[in-house]
């Protein structure tokens, strides 16, 4: 079901229609893409904002952390969903390590994701300690989204993948975090994994949309990864979660129809096999019938 008018043409979304969909309370939608065709029916069924996000690590390459993807594997990504977005806002996910350096590497690698991927904004993690670093990309002319709460990227200095700011010092921290961020001018935050009032609280107070992940329902938008919500990840899903669909049973009984018809020679039938020209066949049979005389 689309919610754009039939007849309507569709706006492409930019960094400021967002802040207008703020502004009049209309929920923003975000759904990450990692190739072309996911990317393609994302963007045709309305949404928002396509993330190519760095959990393609997890559901595409089978990492077990977002760790290990490099800005190579990123930017091929996000050049695969680039070709299949037409109106939602493109935004690549900078890897661990592609900007944690210092500002000139940050704002090169950020510059690889515009130029040569095609990407509308960079997302990096973190809140204020990446205040002034952000504020350098956005000055070089790169939109940047902000990342806070539970950062994959710090799983080893989290101690796992915990919910963020549950402590009274915590929810000061991370309303430090979104403050920063909104003063430096992010175009959107990802609130990930933290208590709802929280997440109530700090969208209340910034001018930037907020997406939540595991941040309840009072963020300015959600973002699931594909994966998940078409249930084609292999461990139990977190607790935010939603299912839509179950894309694991259409694939896999598709996948043993298949080997089930190869191996009793169902497939493929007569119809599904090219066939020679009726002349080409004619003269084969000649030529074959010549064979065999001369052989008798
Ligand atoms: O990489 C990703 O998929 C993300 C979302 C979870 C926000 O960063």
């Amino acid at each position: 079901m689309s919610l754009i008018p039939a007849g309507e043409p569709r706006q492409k979304i930019t960094v400021t229609s967002l802040r207008e969909k703020k502004l009049h309370h209309q929920p923003i939608t975000c759904l990450t893409a990692y190739d072309y065709s996911s990317a393609r029916l994302v963007d045709e069924a309305a949404i928002d904002i396509v993330l190519v996000g760095d959990s393609v690590a997890q559901v595409v390459f089978g990492y077990e952390n977002t760790l290990s993807v490099t800005i190579e594997e990123m930017l091929h990504h996000t050049r695969a969903a680039r070709r299949g977005v037409k109106h939602a806002l493109l935004v690549g996910d900078m890897p661990f390590g592609s900007y944690q350096v210092d500002a000139a590497q940050a704002v090169r690698n950020a510059a690889r994701f515009v130029k040569e991927a095609g990407a509308e904004v960079v997302k990096v993690e973190g809140g204020e300690k990446r205040a002034d670093l952000i504020r350098r990309i956005i000055d070089a002319e790169m939109p940047v989204a902000g990342h806070i709460g539970l950062t994959p990227q710090s799983v080893n200095v989290m101690g796992g993948y915990k919910v963020q700011g549950k402590s009274l010092g915590g929810v000061e921290q991370l309303m430090r975090d979104a403050v920063s961020l909104d003063r430096a001018g992010v175009a959107f935050i990802v609130l990930e994994g933290i208590p709802r009032e929280v997440a109530a609280m700090i969208t209340a107070e910034v001018e930037t949309p907020t997406i939540g992940i595991g941040a309840g329902p009072d963020c300015d938008g959600q973002v699931l990864v594909i994966h998940d919500i078409l249930n084609l990840t292999f461990g139990p899903p977190a607790k935010f979660v939603r299912r839509y669909g179950d894309a694991k049973t259409l694939i896999s009984d598709a996948i043993q129809a298949f080997r089930a018809d190869v191996a009793g020679r169902h497939y493929p039938a007569d119809e599904e096999s090219y066939h020679l020209p009726k002349e080409t066949s004619t003269a084969l049979d000649t030529v074959l019938e010549r064979k065999r005389a001369m052989r008798r």
